[in-house]
């Protein structure tokens, strides 16, 4: 694991991309959390010998994929469906992530449920 890379893509990450994680890890967090790996399967995704993002499938079977270069993200998440037949797999899109949610429909994967949150506001 490109431990370095992968905080930096954290960073990186557009809020719209995610659904719960909100605050930035310390190092050391993000250390632990890579060591404890709480993803069913992990990797990194590579182009001409570098790494351009990274994408994961959850024990609920959740998938995610965060790519520096967004435009790859489709495809990613096509070979992830291609490599798991037979699975029920899931995409959990944000709300503001309408360019995922044309994407989600044209790979052939139907809506099925919209989630509500409830933030407690800050004391
Ligand atoms: C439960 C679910 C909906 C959470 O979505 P998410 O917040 O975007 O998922 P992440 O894997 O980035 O984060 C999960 C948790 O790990 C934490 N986390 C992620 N990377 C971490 C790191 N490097 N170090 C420490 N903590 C980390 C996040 O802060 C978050 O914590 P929280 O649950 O307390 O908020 C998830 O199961 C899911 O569906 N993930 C894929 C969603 C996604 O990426 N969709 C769009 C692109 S395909």
């Amino acid at each position: 694991m490109h431990l370095g890379y992968l905080y930096a893509l954290l960073a990186r990450r557009d809020p719209s991309e995610c659904i719960s994680h909100k605050r930035m890890p310390t190092w050391w967090e993000h250390e632990r959390f890579w060591q404890e790996c709480p993803y069913k399967e992990s990797y990194m995704v590579e182009r001409l010998g570098g790494p351009i993002g990274m994408c994961y499938i959850t024990h609920a079977n959740e998938i995610g994929a965060h790519l520096d270069e967004r435009s790859y993200r489709r495809a990613v998440i096509k070979h992830l469906l291609r490599t798991h037949p037979g699975t029920r797999m899931l995409l959990n899109v944000g709300t503001c992530d309408s360019w995922l949610q044309e994407d989600a429909v044209g790979i052939g994967m139907r809506q099925c449920q919209v989630t509500y949150e409830y933030t407690w506001p800050m004391g």
